[in-house]
């Protein structure tokens, strides 16, 4: 069995300037000794307008940059939009796609969600592909036919040789910027049954090899207990990234 490396990520979503941002991500690494962190791999996504600044000071550092988004098309007359060479010219390895909240206000659906996965992968950026169930979708049972159609047609016609570097952000919606976190049996259960998906559709090995975090209020207090589960591999957090004392104890859980 594939060790998977684990991935703890910061999504800082609509907040900071560049410079706020710069400033957070130079405390974080002071806090984390640059260069020093092992056994983990993190990510920061800061907004595009924080990209450039945060890249530089991430440049000397194994802490890794990402975007929140991206748009499918290589460039074009698509006013707004972001392009993947863009952000991969930045210094971005990673890109959000799908988030919950780009679903819920600007209307994504799966099917665009498959369109910035390709995207990503073309340039060489590893999607982070969010997946989740609403809290009246998981009141109703729905939560694994829900999980099963963001997969399959999220993934669908994927063939890309590059589509290795996925890592899927289970966050159940009700659980983001809620306080309410998923309890770690109720997130290690909807993990089993997206690596079962995975296995189904991309085979056993590639399953084995894929990282599948966890997102919606991780804090420094119940970090520890999700990371013990067979099949949370990391965590995508929101709130606790923003400030980075917080952040840095996320990423140190082990020292708990
Ligand atoms: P919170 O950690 O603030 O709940 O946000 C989770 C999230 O949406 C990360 O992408």
């Amino acid at each position: 069995m594939p060790q998977r490396m684990p991935f703890i990520a910061g999504n800082w979503k609509m907040y900071k300037t560049a410079a706020e941002a710069a400033r957070t991500a130079q405390d974080l690494l002071a806090r984390l000794g640059l260069g020093t962190i092992s056994g983990v791999e993190v990510m920061i996504a800061p907004p595009y307008t924080a990209l450039d600044a945060v890249g530089r000071v991430l440049a000397q550092s194994s802490v890794q940059l990402g975007a929140q988004n991206v748009f499918w098309a290589d460039e074009g007359a698509y006013t707004g939009e972001v392009a993947p060479g863009m952000l991969a010219d930045l210094g971005c390895r990673f890109v959000l796609i799908g988030h919950s909240e780009r679903r819920q206000y600007f209307g994504e659906t799966d099917e665009s969600v498959g369109r910035r996965i390709s995207a990503a992968l073309r340039h060489g950026l590893a999607p982070v592909m969010c997946i989740g169930e609403t809290e009246a979708q998981r009141d109703a049972g729905q939560t694994f036919s829900v999980l099963d159609k963001q997969i399959t047609d999220g993934l669908r016609n994927q063939i890309s040789d590059r589509l290795g570097t996925l890592v899927i952000a289970y966050e159940p919606v009700w659980a983001i910027g809620t306080g309410k976190t998923a309890t770690a049996d109720q997130a290690q259960e909807a993990h089993r049954f997206i690596r079962g998906k995975l296995a189904e559709l991309l085979g056993d090995s590639f399953a084995a090899a894929t990282r599948i975090v966890y997102g919606g209020s991780v804090k420094p207090g119940n970090i520890v207990e999700l990371m013990a589960m067979p099949d949370i591999d990391g965590a995508l957090v929101g709130g606790a990234s923003l400030k980075a004392e917080t952040f840095a104890d996320i990423v140190r859980y082990r020292a708990q």
